[in-house]
């Protein structure tokens, strides 16, 4: 018996998907039982047992997972057990010599107050609450904690009235009462079977917003999120978002919600962006609450794209879920895949499309060539948590999106259809999926099947010949995928590119391959299988310029030779809104990668004009959506930018980016003027897509402004900043500022912090911009910062807020050459590490890919690393990832 609260530290062990075994028992049904109180509670589990047929092995054994709980009885069949039938081990109940069918209870006593990592159930603010995946449900009784057993849930709460007005489980109420002593209770049936990551409690005194849907069937389904009682007034655009994602599913895969109730609610402290419980969502706060002056036009954005991502679970994830958590992607990069598409619907499909492309260079790519890189479908892993990946999440989505590309809208339906008529109720694999997706359309996927095998970003190379007499141009492409740890050797992929070729007049080209009749449109998907696979146009004009890769139709890295000019053609005349923009960023990596090898030479580094030129173009093109001129302006990511480098000096990419920043900036300072007063309208906020647009136009112009440094420039943003009716003009103009030291910039925050102290989400802005800011001083104000009141590691997202933003938002700082920045990171990662392992574990992703850096820097971070090693205690989650970056 351990009554350890939060994560105990134990002996690395690998778990292997090879390794599956179906489970000895399967559970029918399970009640729990749980009397919540302040010092501790105590949870009753019912449930009806019996030995899986598929293992005929089993023997009367049965090992439950458990964690942090005290036993305080077991019976079987409503016996006792004497003591050598049951033995308690560190995660461990055994039990053995049991019947093949019988009812197991077990009592435990478990310590939420205590829990300070949010796995199982924790408080937060006026209430309780659960978190069950991956491995939660363990913390909170013994029982098979894995996806594959799905069982029928009924869940009785009793807590104190006064306190816990509110009690919520997944499913349906069925029963209530009240208890003698001014306790109360509740009963919750999920009719449909689920796994145990799925199951949900929330008690509290809560203020519910109401809401209702009718489906397409013409039932009525009840909505309701709760959230803090001073949030009463933020609720409203969650609620339309919901109501939105539920009917696009119904809309687009005929998809209808299967209960009468859905639940929404909120809480300040979560791990993680949101869960899709069965019929009880907990969301992280910041991804529901919003209220103009609260809460960023993106923060709207990306509210409305969550709530969809855990409506959708519902059907993906929930009614078909996942037969262990190597199959993550299953439910993960589909949902995301949905979702993507959604807020596309809701948007605009370019913008979605190339803001997905540009957060995939940032995170993913440069995960997929560091130490902890891993196929969507992982092969193996010491710690769930460390594999909720933007690789299983948004990697996978892409893979998802390819199959839409190869089997068309159409195909796809069809493939889900068939997934969901197979494997409704169960708990599959990733092949399941392929398998439905090829069968529905009589397609053979068997090599896609790579995409799940092998870690890291595939490289695709062509070259292209022309024949002028015969007028056919021949591309060849070649594939290779990067070696990652343990796999030296990869194969080549099923790539599909959608290609178009664009004639000297800017007009797209019919397509003819050799050996076609005619011309069949104007874009093809080209199938690549082999490492080299050629393909030949015929009629081919000279001076077409090739458009590969259309909508970013794979998840690779495009290596071709292009002059400037073919560049600047593309990007005004590409039929294809993401190449366009895509042009623009190769062209300026490319410009960009020159300018920081410049900086290693000793010399100035100088933006080519022909790029000023074509920038100045865009910015002043009236036709365009701004929200598309807004991300056609902003230069490449400086993590993508990075990855350029075998040997990386973060100091001179860093330079290079400002320089051309301020090139620009200077090259078109009128313009970048004019073009704010005409996106600045003066009217009062409202959250159309139009004003969306004009205000990150306006905002990003401003932006580009502030950096030279002008007496006019900087009254702009203190005007801004004081006369904002928002939080997006008034955060941007913050931004702007925290880079200028004076007295503008700390009367700024003070009033900042005045106005919105009573509002964390909105103090968690005032911390993440000081920790993104880009003041000489930063690291030396941040250690100051974190001894701020308000400051806590108790809060995750107060925690991220300096520390995920600082170590994956500012480059500069966090890459100081005298190692300030790695320590100050450092210092705190040991800290959360007692406290969240999830979350510290997160925040040492910046420090991984010491082994590319210029070699001051690298053993600066490799030193932090060990210290980070060597502590004692250190958790499953940060031991797994030092030890791999170190090794
Ligand atoms: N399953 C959640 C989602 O993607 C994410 C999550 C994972 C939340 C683990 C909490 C813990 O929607
Ligand atoms: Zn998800």
């Amino acid at each position: 018996m351990t009554d350890a609260a939060i994560a105990t530290p134990t002996q690395a062990t690998t778990k292997y998907r090879k390794d599956y075994q179906p489970p000895t028992h399967l559970v029918d049904t399970l009640e729990l039982e749980f009397d919540l109180a302040e010092e501790h509670t105590r949870v009753r589990s019912r449930m009806t047992l019996r030995e899986n047929p598929a293992r005929s092995d089993a023997g009367g054994e049965l090992v439950l997972d458990g964690e942090a709980l005290e036993l305080v009885s077991v019976t079987v069949d409503g016996e006792k057990i004497s003591d050598d039938r049951y033995q308690v081990g560190e995660e461990t109940l055994t039990l053995t010599g049991l019947p093949t069918e019988c009812v197991l209870e077990i009592e435990v006593v478990i310590e939420p107050q205590e829990n300070t990592c949010f796995e199982g159930l924790y408080r937060s603010g006026p209430m309780f609450l659960t978190q069950c995946e991956a491995e939660g449900f363990r913390r909170i009784t013994y029982f098979l904690d894995r996806p594959c057993v799905m069982a029928r849930y009924t869940t009785t709460i009793r807590a104190e009235r006064a306190a816990y007005p509110v009690l919520l489980s997944n499913g349906n109420l069925v029963d209530s009462g009240e208890d003698s002593d001014g306790r109360h209770w509740a009963r919750w049936e999920d009719p449909f079977p689920k796994p145990s990551y799925l199951f949900a409690l929330v008690a509290g005194d809560l203020h519910l917003h109401p809401g209702s849907f009718t489906t397409a069937s013409g039932r009525e389904v009840e909505l309701r999120i709760y959230v803090e009682h001073l949030h009463a007034d933020k609720c409203e655009h969650a609620m339309k978002c919901v109501m939105s994602a539920m009917r696009w599913d119904e809309e687009t895969f005929g998809l209808e919600y299967d209960l009468d109730l859905y639940m929404i609610a909120a809480t300040d402290k979560f791990n993680m962006g949101a869960m899709e419980n069965k019929g009880l969502n907990i969301f992280n706060s910041a991804l529901v609450l919003a209220r103009p002056d609260t809460a960023t036009d993106s923060d709207y954005e990306r509210i409305e794209g969550v709530i969809g991502h855990e409506y959708f679970h519902n059907w993906t994830g929930n009614r078909v879920t996942c037969m262990d958590w190597f199959q993550l992607t299953l439910k993960e990069g589909l949902t995301v895949f949905r979702d993507q598409q959604f807020t596309a619907d809701m948007t605009s499909h370019a913008v979605k499309r190339i803001s997905d492309v540009r957060m995939l260079r940032a995170f993913q790519f440069p995960q997929d060539a560091g130490p902890m890189a891993h196929p969507i479908r992982p092969e193996s892993y010491q710690e769930m948590s460390n594999f909720y990946t933007s690789t299983v999440y948004d990697k996978g989505a892409e893979v998802i999106r390819m199959y839409h590309t190869l089997l068309g809208a159409e195909g796809f339906r069809k493939g889900m259809d068939l997934y969901f008529e197979r494997h409704d109720g169960s708990a599959v694999t990733c092949d399941d999926f392929r398998a439905a997706m090829g069968d529905a359309n009589e397609r053979d996927l068997l090599q896609f099947e790579r995409w799940y095998l092998q870690a890291g970003t595939p490289v695709l190379e062509v070259e292209d010949s022309y024949d002028s007499e015969t007028k056919r141009r021949t591309f060849t492409f070649t594939q290779s995928t990067p070696p990652t740890p343990g796999q030296d050797e990869k194969l080549p992929l099923h790539i599909p590119i959608v290609f178009g070729l664009i004639g000297p007049d800017g007009c797209d080209l019919p397509l003819r391959l050799v050996g076609e009749e005619t011309a069949q449109g104007t874009t093809r998907t080209i199938e690549l299988f082999e490492a080299t696979q050629s393909v030949t146009f015929e009629d081919v004009p000279e001076g077409c310029v090739p458009s590969y890769l259309r909508g970013f139709s794979a998840p690779v890295e495009l290596r071709c030779e292009r002059t400037h000019g073919e560049y600047a053609f593309a990007m005004a005349n590409d039929s294809d809104s993401f190449n366009r923009w895509e042009a623009g960023q190769q062209f300026a990596m490319e410009l960009l990668v020159g300018m920081v090898e410049a900086i290693g030479r000793g010399e100035e580094p100088v933006l080519d004009p022909i790029f000023i030129e074509a920038w100045g173009v865009v910015l002043l093109d009236q036709e365009l959506d701004p929200s598309l001129v807004s991300l056609a302006l902003a230069l490449p990511v400086e993590p993508y930018l990075s990855e350029r480098f075998e040997v990386l000096d973060p100091g001179h990419v860093h330079e290079a980016l400002e320089a051309a920043i301020v090139q620009l900036a200077e090259a078109h300072a009128e313009a970048l003027r004019e073009v704010r007063a005409r996106c600045s309208t003066g009217e009062p906020y409202s959250a159309d897509r139009e004003s969306i647009g004009r205000r990150r136009l306006a905002n990003l112009c401003l932006s580009y402004l502030s950096k030279l440094g002008e007496a006019g420039d900087l009254a702009a943003c203190v005007a801004q900043f004081e006369g904002a009716d928002n939080m997006t003009d008034s955060v941007a103009a913050l931004a702007c500022l925290s880079d200028v030291a004076g007295p503008e910039r700390e009367g700024a925050f003070t009033s900042f912090y005045e106005r919105w102290k009573d509002e964390s989400l909105v103090v968690d802005k005032w911390f993440s911009q000081q920790a993104a800011s880009d003041l000489p001083d930063t690291v030396e104000r941040l250690v100051e910062l974190v001894k701020h009141p308000d400051f806590t590691l108790k809060n995750p997202n107060r925690a991220r807020s300096v520390l995920g933003v600082f170590g994956m938002g500012n480059a500069h700082h966090f890459h100081r050459v005298d190692g300030a920045g790695y320590r100050f990171l450092t210092d705190h990662l040991i800290e959360m590490d007692s406290l969240n392992p999830q979350v510290a574990s997160r925040f040492i992703t910046p420090l991984l890919k010491w082994k590319s850096l210029e070699p001051v820097r690298r053993e600066l971070m490799r030193a932090e690393l060990e210290r980070i090693a060597a502590k004692d205690d250190l958790s499953k989650d940060v031991r797994e990832k030092v030890s791999k970056a170190l090794a």
